[in-house]
């Protein structure tokens, strides 16, 4: 067994949303950390994702808590709302945001975590400095905007650069895109401690795959 029992977050986009709410129980009873949710404006990314009725819904059920991936430009307008409506975890993508700094800053100050994404084009190098106030580091794994996307290989080196970063400033590592229990095994030793899991999690028995990644 590793250092530390992964932590897992299904992507409620990949959810049956004809039965959101037996999802969400189903979820819950086999032991997710965290929910996930893909917001997305046709702007930052091609796509529209969860929106907040999804969100209003997953607070009714459970007390599980989200994180909530703002693929959004602007997220400052934003993160206000999504606080309002229970995120625990706030993600925001330094590219979509002229004043990244600030808004990390504002979603700490009404008490959520901060947290930023970063895609696979983005280099450590440009985030840097947003390492010390960031609580979440969202290292993409695939383009956001869909779910269901290969697996882009390159962002390795830089999770594992991302993972001896995470003990330096304290901030909790998830990867997303494409995970699967063997890319769970495969990241755990660089420090990633949880992860965003979709279709593959979807696809599957999902009590059984949570088993077996909590034993990894
Ligand atoms: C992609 C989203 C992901 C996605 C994950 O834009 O951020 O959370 O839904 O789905 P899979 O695991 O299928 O890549
Ligand atoms: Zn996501």
């Amino acid at each position: 067994m590793s250092m530390y029992m992964a932590k897992i977050h299904p992507s409620v986009l990949c959810a049956n949303h004809g039965d959101i709410k037996g999802e969400i129980l189903k979820l819950e009873k086999a032991g997710v950390d965290y929910f996930h949710i893909d917001v997305m404006d046709g702007n930052f990314v091609p796509n529209f994702g969860c929106g907040t009725e999804i969100i209003k819904t997953i607070k009714q059920t459970t007390n599980i808590p989200m994180d909530v991936h703002l693929m959004v430009v602007d997220p400052m307008r934003h993160i206000k709302l999504f606080y309002d409506l229970g995120a625990s975890v706030i993600i925001i993508h330094p590219e979509a945001d002229k004043h990244a700094a600030r808004t990390l800053a504002a979603i700490k100050e009404m008490g959520a975590v901060p947290g930023i994404a970063i895609n696979p084009g983005t280099s450590i190098e440009t985030i840097k400095e947003l390492l010390p106030i960031c609580g979440h580091v969202l290292a993409m794994t695939v383009n956001p905007g869909f779910a269901g996307q290969a697996f882009l290989e390159y962002t390795v080196g830089k999770i594992q650069k991302l993972g001896e970063l995470s003990k330096q400033f304290g901030f909790t590592l998830c990867v997303d895109g494409n995970i699967n229990i063997e890319k769970v095994q495969f990241l755990l030793p660089f420090g990633v401690t949880n992860f965003v899991i979709g279709t593959a999690l979807f696809q599957d028995n999902y009590s059984e795959m949570i088993n077996t990644i909590k034993v990894l």
